[in-house]
């Protein structure tokens, strides 16, 4: 991926950070990646992610999808850093093989995308790194039955990817279920580039190999200087600009195809740096979509936000056909793709001429290759990013207190957290 800061920059945008403080942000990067080079040699806890294009191996996972590898449809239970990784990549690439996911625990959409599914040939990829997720639990139960219903062996459809130990990794044995592990040191929403994303890419018959060879081509570019790393031109230019009062960060991509990948990111932004007061809050848009609605408070609110684009330089395309009004041949002298490419190039003028900081990355097109390496981009940015604010970018407290408030309330364990909970219902 390519990175371009200069629509952020203080002598053109407001909050801007200006070139001589970034030169002084550098030491601060310079010493950060040398802790990440540290904790990615030692695999510590998080630092590993940064590892997987030379861990992750293609071959254990196809071995793994390879008695649903026909399947008509596949469905992934799994919620947050255990779904997101593996819908940026399949909702991103051209697949014969629907997909659904079912993170959200509401019934009646629950029940309605089971309908949607032909039961009798989709597979399940059950994946929760803790194996105690209750949504993911709940959900998973509540497939099974439906394939028990349709008189479909839900056991002969099922993947399974969890830790080591834990409920799942129990009933996956249980019933002799194919499994895959979650490396160890890999946090949930950093593990994209394992079996947790790619078990889905490779029942959807994608090109494991080439996300890996996206990554690490990101990944051979990390070094000591934000002015020779695009993922670390990001994460510091973000941190930066936070700094300065831009509080929010504005994804955009302009393809339809990576409308999810918005959401990934914002997960990744969210809970890995909003901790101790800290944090740039993540906001998830599209374009050309949200030109018509969100553009006009980026343009015009407070200036509090920075927009990052993110445009694929190729496209499939398609021709405007011709009209019998005058007023509109000039669209019928132009394709779809010329239409996104001028609304995206008079979005970012448009910022940059009212003085708001927004920053494009490029990508060559929408590929394996392409979605490997802004993946690990963003992780190794976000990463950077959190040393920059001496956050721990790993751990999750927030997200595990409600996890096990929600166990505890429906009786599944001791939890001082279900106790808070009944504490403050009780005082309404
Ligand atoms: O990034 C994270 O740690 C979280 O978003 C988890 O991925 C999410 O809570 C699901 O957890 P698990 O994989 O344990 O089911």
């Amino acid at each position: 991926m390519d990175v371009d800061i200069g629509n952020a920059l203080a002598s053109v945008a407001s909050p801007g950070v200006s070139r001589d403080s970034l030169e002084r942000l550098d030491e601060q990067v310079a010493d950060a990646h040398e802790r990440i080079e540290d904790g990615m040699a030692n695999g510590e806890h998080g630092y590993e992610a940064l590892n997987l294009p030379d861990r992750t191996d293609p071959d254990e996972i196809r071995r793994a999808v390879e008695p649903v590898a026909d399947a008509e449809a596949l469905v992934t239970v799994g919620i947050g850093g255990s779904a997101l990784g593996a819908a940026t990549i399949t909702e991103a690439l051209d697949s014969d093989t629907k997909t659904v996911y079912l993170d959200n625990v509401d019934p009646a959409w629950v029940t309605a995308e089971l309908e949607r599914l032909p039961l009798e040939n989709t597979a399940i990829n059950v994946v929760s790194r803790s194996g105690t997720t209750a949504e993911t639990l709940a959900n998973f139960l509540v497939v099974r039955e439906a394939f028990e219903d349709a008189g479909v062996d839900w056991t002969e459809r099922t993947i399974v990817t969890t830790g080591e130990s834990g409920p799942l990794r129990d009933l996956s044995e249980r019933h002799d279920l194919p499994s895959l592990k979650v490396p160890d040191g890999v946090p949930g929403r950093f593990s994209a580039l394992s079996a947790v994303g790619m078990v889905a890419a490779a029942v959807c018959g994608h090109d494991l190999e080439a996300l890996l060879e996206g990554a690490t081509a990101e990944a051979d570019t990390l070094s000591g200087s934000l002015f020779d790393c695009p993922a670390y031109a990001y994460g510091a230019t973000s941190y930066a600009l936070d700094a300065r009062g831009a509080g929010m960060n504005a994804m955009v991509p302009y393809a339809e195809s990576l409308e999810t990948y918005s959401e990934w990111f914002a997960q990744l932004w969210a809970e890995s740096l909003g901790k101790d007061d800290l944090g740039q809050t993540p906001l998830r848009a599209l374009g050309v979509t949200d030109q018509h609605s969100q553009l006009q408070l980026y343009r015009a609110g407070p200036r509090d936000k920075v927009v990052t684009f993110v445009t694929p330089r190729e496209a499939d395309d398609r021709a405007i056909p011709d009209t019998e009004v005058d007023d509109l041949a000039y669209l019928g002298d132009a394709t779809l793709g010329e239409l996104l490419d001028a609304e995206f190039e008079a979005t970012e003028a448009s910022l940059a001429a009212a003085g708001r900081p927004n920053v494009r990355i490029e990508l060559e097109r929408v590929d394996e290759y392409e979605l490997g390496g802004l993946l690990y981009g963003m992780e190794a940015a976000c990463v950077l990013a959190g040393e920059l604010y001496g956050v721990n970018t790993f751990e999750q407290p927030a997200v595990e207190w409600a996890k096990k408030a929600t166990r505890g309330l429906l009786g599944g364990g001791e939890f001082e957290e279900a106790d808070a909970v009944a504490e403050k219902t009780e005082l309404r």
